[in-house]
């Protein structure tokens, strides 16, 4: 089977965990842990950085860190991961959805402008597979509006737009390295607080609630609950982990620019209105080729397509299934129509890529989607 995904892995981690345990210990808020948020800090210009949990528990402490209330409104785009709205539904905090762009699965500036009110307070917008959205409108609008900007760059590591690394746009932004990612260790996050003034509510909602973080730094006699907070914080061992992959981002990100140009490539000779089209990224952006996918004419190819694909072996998916089709999220907000998100629903198909997938294995998956195409 070829398969969909396959963790990257260094060779490294089991050598620095070992060492660790003996010598740095594995107390969370670590040497890894500060080495790996000094990582991003440098390499990418990010401001504050904290490893968390995950992507998701990176959003609740992105909430807890803008206190958003009841009556405020967040933009969110509907084709996105499942989790990026519930932090925000679970504080009561009003969810307002919005469409892609037509060309790419990135959130439309256009809707979003529509769709600001008096009650916006945030937008969050999700970079798919590592292609930055259109960041001069975004902000743009952000500024006109005095919102707060929460980017999530889940998937965006190592990846740019106009040259300014993903996760440096956002007053606050969020990465993952869940197995899925081209750098991971196996579940972790990363919440960058880019805007300087929002450091103090961070530091609380991180830390249990506490002024705690204000206690280490001053020596101060106790600490104590000042505010809402949870506990934030990355395993170290999951930190080792990580900081060993992170010594291979250039290598990684090389090899997936390797594999990616190679299936376009080999694909653009049998993309065509009849067939399938190949993913259309803006100049402005610099992808990390976190995904490579094609989009086809109807969700009778996609079905089709994906059968015939899994019968030769390859596992190919649907990616994602957006918000507003979702039956939690489904007839929620007046406006239920969204052309876009449903077509990319509709007619994406995600194919494999990892690391270790091989030239061959690509020119195997091409010409089986040549055959399928030819046999209809
Ligand atoms: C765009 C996006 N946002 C958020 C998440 C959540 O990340 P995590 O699994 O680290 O919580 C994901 C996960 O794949 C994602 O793709």
């Amino acid at each position: 089977m070829i398969k969909f995904n396959k963790p990257y892995i260094s060779g490294n981690e089991e050598k620095l965990i070992s060492s660790a345990i003996s010598e740095s210990g594995i107390e969370s808020d670590g040497q890894y842990t500060k080495l790996c948020q000094s990582f991003f800090q440098e390499k990418y210009g990010f401001n504050k950085c904290y490893l968390t949990p995950s992507c998701t528990s990176a959003i609740e402490m992105a909430m807890l860190t803008l206190d958003l209330q009841p009556e405020d409104e967040i933009i969110i785009p509907s084709y996105t991961f499942s989790t990026c709205p519930n932090p925000f539904i679970i504080s009561k905090v009003k969810v307002v959805l919005a469409d892609c762009d037509k060309n790419y699965p990135n959130i439309s500036p256009e809707h979003v402008k529509e769709l600001i009110t008096p009650n916006t307070k945030a937008v969050m917008i999700m970079h798919y597979g590592g292609v930055a959205c259109d960041m001069n409108e975004i902000l743009a609008l952000c500024k006109q509006h005095d919102l707060y900007l929460i980017e999530d760059a889940a998937q965006c590591i190592d990846a740019y737009y106009k040259n300014k690394p993903l996760g440096s746009f956002g007053d606050i932004s969020v990465l993952s390295f869940h197995y899925t990612k081209n750098i991971t260790c196996g579940e972790g996050g990363l919440i960058a607080i880019n805007n300087l003034n929002l450091i103090e509510k961070a530091n609380i909602a991180r830390e249990y609630g506490t002024n705690r973080a204000s206690f280490k730094q001053y020596n101060l006699p106790h600490y104590e609950s000042v505010g809402l907070g949870l506990a934030f914080f990355q395993s170290e061992i999951n930190a080792i982990f990580l900081y060993a992959q992170l010594q291979d981002i250039d290598v990684v990100s090389q090899n997936r620019k390797k594999l990616w140009d190679h299936y376009f490539n080999a694909l653009k000779g049998l993309a065509s209105g009849s067939t399938f089209k190949l993913p259309e990224i803006n100049s402005n952006a610099t992808s990390n080729n976190h995904t490579f996918f094609i989009t086809v004419q109807n969700e009778n190819d996609t079905n089709e397509l994906i059968d015939y694909l899994a019968k030769n072996n390859i596992s190919a998916v649907k990616h994602f299934y957006p918000l507003h089709q979702s039956k939690f999220h489904s007839g929620k907000q007046s406006n239920n129509d969204f052309p876009n998100a449903t077509r990319f629903n509709n007619t994406l198909i995600r194919l494999p890529l990892h690391h270790y997938l091989t030239f061959k294995e690509i020119n195997f998956i091409v010409e089986k989607i040549s055959i399928f195409f030819n046999q209809e």
